[in-house]
C-alpha cells in the first residue's frame, strides 16, 4: 500500500498533484510521502508488537535527513553503515542508544565516532575488527558492547548481489568461529558481547530463510557460554515492485515469533525497503522518442546516475505516466525507457508496454523509495536530483537539486596546470 494514486487520471502524492510538484521544481526529483513512510513503519512495528521490538531503519535504503527524522519521530532506530550515517543519524536528534553499527570494513576512526556518540552497538563482522574495537575502547576507558553478526549459510531467493548470509559471502562469521570467540572473552576486556546479529539479504519475499537461519542461531546460542540480550534479525523483507507477491509483515511476524519467543532475547530489526520502497517515486519528464531499426525507445531526463538498480541488478520497476490517457483503449506502445546517460546499460526499463506518451509528458518510477537517491551519482557531470517530501495537502524540498557548482566542489588545479 501506498499513497501515489490517480485523481481524475493525475497521479497524486497524499493530497499532492505530482504534477505541479514537477512544475515548481522542475525533473527529475525524488518525491516521497511522509504518510507511507509513517505506515509502513507502523505496520513492522504493530506486527511485533508483542515482543516491544526495536526497528532500526536502514539508512542505506534512504539516509535523507528528513526520512530518517520523520522514523525517529515514530520511534525508529536506525541502523548505519558509515561514520557518515552516523554524522546524519545523529543529526535527526536520535537516541543514540537506539542506533546499530554494521559493515565489514569499519575504520578506526569511524570506531571511534560511534564510542564516543554512545551507540546502543557494533554489529562486529569479524575478529580483527573485534580487537580493533577493543583497543579503541581502551583508549576512550570505556567498555563498548558488541553483537556479533553470524553468518548462517542459509540461500535465499533474490538478486545474488543481495544475498549475504552464504558461507561465501563476506559478511558475518561462521558459527564455530564465532563460537571460538565466545570461548574466550577474557582477550577482548574492553568488550561486552550481548547481541547476536543475522542479515541473510534483501529482497526476500518468504519466511522460509528467516526461520532456517533463526533456528541455527537458536540452537547455536544454546551452546554459548555468553547470555544474549539482543537479536537483532536484519532487514531484507522484500515488496511489491511488480509481480511479487511478497508476505505480509503480520505473516512475517506470525512466522517468526515463535521462534523468537523461544530465545527470550529483545529483538532488533533493520528493515530498510520495506518502509522506505514504495514511499518513494522518481519522477523524469520525456525528451525524445526515438525510433531504430528495431526498437523504440523513449528517451527521460533520468538516468542510471540517479537510479542504479535497473542498470545494476536488472530490476523492474513499474512505470506509470504522470497524466494518464482518459481514452479507454488507448493506443501503446513497447519501448525501452532510456537516460542520457552514454552506457547501453543506462535504462530504467526494457521492452516495457507503455500508453503511447509524447515528448514533455512526465513519468513516474514507482518504487523508488529505497536504494534510489542514496546510490545515485555525478556521473557524466550530472548534478543529483532534488528530493521532495510530501506531509498531507503540502510538499517541501528536502535537498535542493544539486548545482554545476556542487559539481566543482573540493575540485583544485595544481599550479602547474594553470
Ligand atoms: N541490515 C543490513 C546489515 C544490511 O546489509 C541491509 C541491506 C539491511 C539491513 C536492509 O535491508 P533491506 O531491508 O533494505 O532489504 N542496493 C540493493 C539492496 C542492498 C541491501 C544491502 N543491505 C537494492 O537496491 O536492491
Amino acid at each position: 500500500m501506498h499513497d501515489f494514486r490517480y485523481k481524475n487520471n493525475e497521479l497524486y502524492c497524499e493530497s499532492q498533484d505530482v504534477r505541479e510538484i514537477a512544475r515548481s521544481v522542475g525533473t527529475p526529483f525524488y518525491l516521497y510521502s511522509h504518510n507511507t513512510l509513517v505506515d509502513h513503519f507502523r505496520k513492522i512495528e504493530k506486527a511485533f508488537k508483542s515482543v516491544d521490538p526495536l526497528i532500526c531503519f536502514s539508512m542505506k535504503a534512504n539516509s535523507n535527513t528528513a526520512v530518517c527524522r520523520a522514523l525517529v519521530r515514530e520511534g525508529a532506530g536506525l541502523d548505519i553503515v558509515s561514520g557518515g550515517e552516523l554524522y546524519k543519524a545523529l543529526r535527526t536528534d536520535i537516541n543514540p542508544k537506539k542506533i546499530v553499527y554494521a559493515g565489514i570494513g569499519k575504520t578506526r576512526r569511524e570506531i571511534e565516532e560511534a564510542i564516543r556518540a554512545d551507540i546502543l552497538f557494533f554489529n562486529v563482522e569479524s575478529l580483527p575488527e573485534m580487537a580493533l574495537i577493543d583497543d579503541v575502547a581502551d583508549m576512550l576507558g570505556k567498555t563498548v558492547n558488541i553483537s556479533i553478526r553470524l553468518n548462517p549459510d542459509v540461500a535465499v531467493k533474490t538478486h545474488r548481489y543481495v544475498v549475504t548470509g552464504t558461507s561465501e559471502s563476506k559478511f558475518g562469521i561462521d558459527f564455530a568461529a564465532a563460537r571460538r570467540i565466545l570461548e574466550r572473552t577474557e582477550a577482548f576486556p574492553n568488550l561486552r558481547i550481548n547481541g547476536l546479529h543475522v542479515h541473510i539479504g534483501s529482497q526476500i519475499t518468504r519466511s522460509r530463510p528467516y526461520i532456517r537461519a533463526l533456528k541455527r542461531v537458536y540452537s547455536f546460542m544454546k551452546k554459548i557460554p555468553v547470555k544474549i540480550e539482543y537479536l537483532n534479525i536484519g532487514g531484507g523483507l522484500g515488496i511489491v515492485y511488480g509481480k511479487e507477491r511478497p508476505q505480509t509483515a503480520p505473516r512475517f511476524a506470525k512466522a517468526i515469533l515463535p521462534i523468537i519467543k523461544r530465545m527470550r532475547v529483545k529483538v532488533i530489526l533493520e528493515p530498510g525497503r520495506f518502509i522506505a520502497g514504495n514511499s518513494g517515486i522518481l519522477v523524469t519528464k520525456v525528451l525524445y522518442l526515438k525510433e531504430s531499426l528495431q526498437k523504440n525507445f523513449v528517451i527521460v531526463d533520468a538516468g542510471m546516475n540517479d537510479l542504479v538498480r535497473p542498470s545494476f541488478y536488472n530490476s523492474y520497476h513499474n512505470i506509470q505516466p504522470v497524466v494518464r490517457c482518459l481514452q479507454k483503449r488507448a493506443p501503446y506502445i513497447i519501448a525501452d525507457i532510456v537516460g542520457p546517460i552514454c552506457e547501453s546499460g543506462d535504462f530504467l526499463a526494457k521492452g516495457r508496454r507503455m500508453p503511447l506518451i509524447g515528448q514533455g509528458d512526465l513519468l513516474a518510477v514507482m518504487g523508488a523509495g529505497a536504494y534510489g537517491y542514496t546510490m545515485s551519482s555525478n556521473y557524466n557531470s550530472r548534478p543529483r536530483v532534488a528530493e521532495v517530501m510530501v506531509i498531507k495537502n503540502r510538499f517541501h524540498v528536502i535537498r535542493e537539486r544539486e548545482s554545476y557548482r556542487d559539481l566543482i566542489k573540493g575540485e583544485a588545479v595544481p599550479r602547474e596546470l594553470r
